[in-house]
Formats: structure tokens, C-alpha cells, sequence
């Protein structure tokens, strides 16, 4: 009887992954990877911005993480793959990235 239920709960809980978008899926993780979201940097659509604006042997300097919303499909895996030096090294699965990817280029998303 345990496992009938327990099979069961493993069948709802699958079905439930159904209710969520790949759109809501891909924006959650945007917002909320694992570590510090995108979205403190590259802004709400990957627009990009301004992180921080400092002054450096009297010239007045700013800190910039770039629009990665029109960017190749390539140059982003290559980004989240690789040790840039400002950005967080992120652990992501290509899935993840995909996703990634997918939300900041959509069009619903402009
Ligand atoms: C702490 C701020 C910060 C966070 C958080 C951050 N980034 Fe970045 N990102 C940067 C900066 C700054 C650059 C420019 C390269 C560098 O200096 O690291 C960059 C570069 C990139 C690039 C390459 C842009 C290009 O023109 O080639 C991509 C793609 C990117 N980030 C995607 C992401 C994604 C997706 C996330 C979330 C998983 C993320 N970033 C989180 C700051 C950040």
C-alpha cells in the first residue's frame, strides 16, 4: 500500500511540473539560480546595467554587466560555461542555460 502511494505522489508530482510554463520555468530561473540571480546584474530582461559606478585615479568609472538578450546562442553558453572575471561562476546543465537563453531572447519578453 506504502509504495502504491508513493507511486502515486511521484505520478502527481510529475504531473504538476506540467502546470508550470517553460516560459515561468525559464524565467524563476533567471531570478533565482543556484547563487546570485541574473537579473541583480543584467536586469529584469537582460537588458544589462549598470552595476556600479566608482571613481579611479580621478577619472569617474563605471561597472557594467552587458545586454545578453541578442547575443548567439554560442557567445552565451560560452559566458556561462567559462571564468569571466566579474561574473559568478555558475554550475548550470546546458538544460539550464537553455533555458537561460530562451528567456532573455524571447520576444514576449521585450
Ligand atoms: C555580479 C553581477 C553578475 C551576475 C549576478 C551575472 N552576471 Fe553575467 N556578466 C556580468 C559582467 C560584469 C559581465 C561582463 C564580463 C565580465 O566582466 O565578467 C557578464 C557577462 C555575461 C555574459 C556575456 C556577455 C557577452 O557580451 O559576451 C552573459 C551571456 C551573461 N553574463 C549571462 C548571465 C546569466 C545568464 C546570469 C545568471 C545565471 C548572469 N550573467 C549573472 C555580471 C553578472
Amino acid at each position: 500500500m506504502k509504495i502504491f502511494v508513493c507511486v502515486f505522489m511521484i505520478f502527481l508530482s510529475l504531473k504538476a511540473e506540467d502546470f508550470i510554463t517553460k516560459m515561468e520555468y525559464a524565467k524563476m530561473l533567471y531570478s533565482n539560480p543556484r547563487g546570485i540571480g541574473c537579473i541583480a546584474c543584467h536586469g529584469a530582461r537582460g537588458e544589462g546595467s549598470v552595476i556600479a559606478k566608482y571613481k579611479h585615479k580621478g577619472k569617474q568609472l563605471e561597472l557594467v554587466a552587458p545586454a545578453i538578450n541578442e547575443l548567439s546562442k554560442d557567445r552565451f553558453f560560452k559566458a556561462l560555461k567559462g571564468t569571466d572575471s566579474v561574473m559568478p561562476k555558475y554550475f548550470l546543465t546546458n538544460n539550464e542555460i537553455e533555458a537561460l537563453y530562451f528567456y532573455v531572447t524571447s520576444e514576449v519578453n521585450r
